[in-house]
């Protein structure tokens, strides 16, 4: 049936291959979705309003900021059950959808969704804008007929972590682009943002008490750009936005390497007191804290206080990569001074995989990011008790270029085409890390090359919802003809939105 014949039939139309089609297209992928050939259609119109439970108005607001502008309906959310509505329940569901889990029932007579908490309401509202035609997400007005095919879909994640990064040291991001780039991984069920908050070429995120850090250290980035930083209110402020996306910020100041922007800033905190110029090239590994002096460790006790009161979640990120220039026995050294700080903040704290070299507590999270399926640190960790978070740098690299013709990013890892990042089993991938031993999965995006959203999302779409769809989805639904399929029926929904994606080859857009 077209498309144009839905609008005259209204609300009791069957539904159509189309809007059925859409049901098989969600990424990622759900664990159940059982059409209802019976069920009609559900139609969008004038007169919807969004129902939510007290708990789950901010989810409700923010599904009616999606659909408002491109249906140029109304959509007053309210807190009283109605007939036609879309309903927000949180409600008893079984146990196994966990708190991130949901249930969405949709037929002509309105659209349900179901959870135990409103992180698991806002993951079904993003399966609901996937049911809907792609020019849902546009800013404008555009024409209806607005219908989700009826059917049940049952979901919940795979993995309790499913992470995004983004490099914000080496190449500043305002405010606003990370809130868009928010907007764009909680699409795709992604629940961490993880902020690489610091590193040779910028420092971030203001510290009282250490003022030259953002001053002097966050004036300049790559290429020598101006730099910028976040003040503690910014940080904040993005700290409550992807909360209410369901998205936990994870602050990383990498450390005792990638250090010389705070070097830079205290001559104090260098071995012969001399502090070194910026730095704005894009090699790694030559900083180093230095590991003898008291003051170091005074600093250190800083950032890691104001951090952890900055952040409500329960990871703070040391880094511990490359750390070229300091010996291992001063590496252990730094981190058995360091990690009892992190302890004493009630967080747990997560590292790069070498920060393996020194003991974390057991509650410490390894996040892998080697491009070969071996690791005795890690697999040692993993026996230890330790936690492993997935960023293999061959598949989850968003940085890595796609092919020899790719405009932006770096290669070091090789090419990685879309196949490359979707290809791969996180909870069967480093050898003697079994799946229960998997935190979940990460995909950083590091910045050496990139200096806008468009940077961005050229590179995070469309190998961003490969990655999620590793974290979320059950791994008997991996498929990549079928990923493929979906991936290509994501296109029109990123143009409706502005994202500026990569038309990979691969993929039958
Ligand atoms: C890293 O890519 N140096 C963690």
């Amino acid at each position: 049936m077209a498309i144009g014949s839905l609008a005259v039939l209204g609300q009791s139309a069957p539904a159509s291959a189309i809007e059925e089609s859409r049901m098989n297209r969600v990424i990622p992928a759900p664990v159940s979705v059982t059409p209802d050939r019976h069920g009609g259609a559900f139609e969008l119109s004038r007169d919807t309003v969004i129902s939510v439970d007290r708990g789950a108005r901010g989810v409700g607001e923010l599904l009616a900021g999606v659909l408002r502008p491109s249906t140029g309906y109304r959509l007053p959310v309210v807190t009283d059950r109605r007939q036609g509505a879309i309903t927000l329940d949180l409600g008893y569901v079984p146990a196994r959808l966990g708190t991130e889990g949901y249930e969405l029932t949709v037929n002509r007579g309105g659209v349900l969704v179901k959870a135990r908490t409103s992180a698991g309401l806002f993951a079904g509202v993003q399966t609901l804008r996937q049911l809907l035609p792609a020019k849902v997400e546009s800013r404008t007005k555009q024409r209806g007929p607005w219908t989700v095919a009826a059917g049940k879909i049952v979901d919940f994640p795979r993995f309790a972590y499913r992470g995004a990064m983004l490099d914000v040291a080496r190449h500043f991001f305002t405010p606003d682009e990370v809130k868009r780039y928010l907007d764009q991984i909680a699409l795709y069920k992604i629940n961490y943002l993880h902020l690489h908050l610091a590193d040779d070429q910028g420092w971030r995120i203001e510290i009282d008490g250490w003022p030259r850090l953002t001053e002097h250290g966050g004036s300049t980035e790559v290429g020598g750009g101006p730099g910028g930083f976040y003040t503690k209110a910014q940080f904040r402020d993005l700290v409550k936005y992807a909360a209410a996306r369901n998205i936990t910020i994870v602050p990383e100041i990498d450390m005792p390497g990638h250090t010389n922007a705070a070097l830079a800033s205290y001559a104090e905190l260098n071995c012969d007191g001399v502090a070194p110029p910026l730095y704005t090239g894009i090699e790694v590994g030559f900083s180093s804290l230095c590991i003898d002096k008291e003051i170091t460790y005074r600093f250190v006790q800083d950032v890691i206080t104001e951090l952890a009161e900055l952040t409500p979640g329960p990871y703070l990120h040391l880094g511990g990569d490359e750390a070229h220039v300091t010996t291992d026995p001063d590496f252990i050294k730094f981190f058995d001074r360091v990690f009892p700080m992190i302890e004493a903040t009630g967080k747990k704290v997560a590292g790069w995989h070498e920060f393996l070299k020194a003991t974390p507590p057991v509650s410490g999270v390894a996040q892998f990011w080697g491009t070969t399926t071996t690791s005795e640190l890690v697999a040692d960790a993993a026996a230890a008790g330790n936690k492993i978070l997935m960023s293999p740098a061959n598949k989850a690299y968003l940085d890595m270029k796609y092919d020899e013709s790719t405009p932006l990013g770096l290669s070091w890892a090789g090419f990685t085409e879309v196949d490359d990042a979707y290809d791969w089993n996180p909870g069967a991938y480093v050898e003697n890390v079994p799946e229960s031993a998997v935190l979940g999965v990460e995909a950083p995006l590091w910045s050496e090359t990139l200096e806008n959203s468009d940077h961005i999302e050229f590179m995070a779409f469309p190998r961003l919802p490969a990655i999620a769809e590793l974290g979320w989805s059950p791994w008997s639904t991996h498929d990549w003809a079928s990923f493929r399929t979906r991936l290509a029926a994501q296109g029109p929904r990123w143009e409706a939105m502005g994202v500026d994606f990569y038309r990979s080859p691969q993929i039958p857009w």
